[in-house]
């Protein structure tokens, strides 16, 4: 493959070149692609040129050079693809859809068979993100062969990067025989969602210190049985910097503070689709709840006032 830059250069040559327009017929994927990346890096300032997939091995790079890594889920294929033409780093197939795309109370009730329905979605609308699939309750807390056989089933089946799962010393055997496998394993300690019946709250987490420095230990022994990184969720922000500070793999936060290694957010939050979930971590980049209901009424008025579809909407 060609160094990105390379490819960028030769882009703007035949841009200039009446064959231009032949270029764009042939490669039409390539050039959204280097002009999403070049609109991206001029709003932004510091986004990377480099269109190359991104890999466990690269996140640990941006770790060890400072730059932040950005994370987002998606659940579906057209999600995906928006997501990942703008620049993201990770995609996150979280198993909040239970809760987003369900309307479920909890991330408990999403099966095996759904989660895997939402990876391959994603996979098949993304080009450079990493995607990583969350394992589902109840796939891998039973014993570490159950874990492995549920690890394997979303591989196979989604063509994902990696897998995700929530818990530290618990599951560590589990975690360790996924990795065995060869499965990129990312971590996830703080607020565990699928343990909500055990905490009772969504409160922010490991605020007193023996569940801080249980915290800590588990990021520890979570590195050295090979995780490739770590989420951490809603925890006080001058510990998520220490275990930041303490790990050589990336720690991602969310409501963690700024003191981590990257970002995620799940994207209909941020996109502000979700009008009742406004907790003090999240930023909204968008309100899509107003856009989309403003366009759908418009829509419904339309039809009402037999303004649509008109003569030159119809064949
Ligand atoms: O499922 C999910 O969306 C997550 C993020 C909140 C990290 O695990």
């Amino acid at each position: 493959m060609f160094p990105a830059v390379k490819i960028i250069r030769f882009s703007v040559l035949m841009r200039k070149n009446s064959k231009c327009s032949l270029f764009i017929k042939k490669y039409p994927y390539l050039c959204r692609t280097l002009e999403q990346l070049k609109r991206i890096k001029s709003m932004a300032g510091y986004i990377s040129d480099d269109i190359r997939k991104v890999t466990t091995h690269r996140l640990v790079e941006m770790k060890q050079r400072g730059e932040k890594i950005s994370m987002l889920t998606s659940y579906d294929y057209t999600m995906a693809q928006i997501v990942d033409g703008a620049g993201i780093d990770i995609i996150l197939v979280g198993d909040s859809a239970s809760n987003v795309m369900a309307g479920n109370v909890t991330t408990l009730p999403i099966t095996l068979d759904q989660m895997i329905y939402h990876g391959k979605s994603v996979v098949r609308g993304v080009k450079r993100a990493m995607v990583v699939v969350d394992m589902p309750f109840g796939s891998y807390q039973g014993n570490e062969y159950e874990g492995l056989a549920s690890a394997i089933r979303i591989m196979k089946e989604t063509h994902a990067d990696a897998l995700k799962l929530e818990g530290g010393e618990e599951v560590i055997g589990t975690v360790k025989r996924i990795i065995s496998a060869g499965i990129p394993v990312m971590g996830h300690l703080g607020l565990m969602p699928q343990s909500i019946n055990k905490y009772g709250t969504y409160t922010v987490r490991a605020k007193d210190e023996a569940e801080a420095q249980k915290l800590i230990q588990d990021a520890h022994l979570l590195e050295e049985a090979g995780c490739f990184a770590i989420v951490l969720e809603k925890i006080p922000a001058d510990l998520a910097t220490r275990v930041a500070s303490e790990l050589t793999i990336p720690v991602i936060g969310i409501g963690a503070g700024g003191g981590v290694d990257g970002q995620v957010l799940v994207a209909q939050d941020m996109l502000g689709m979700n009008n009742g979930f406004r907790p003090r971590f999240l930023r909204r980049y968008a309100d899509l709840h107003t856009v989309i209901t403003d366009a759908v009424s418009r829509y419904v008025s339309d039809i009402k006032n037999l303004d649509f579809p008109n003569e030159k909407e119809q064949y």
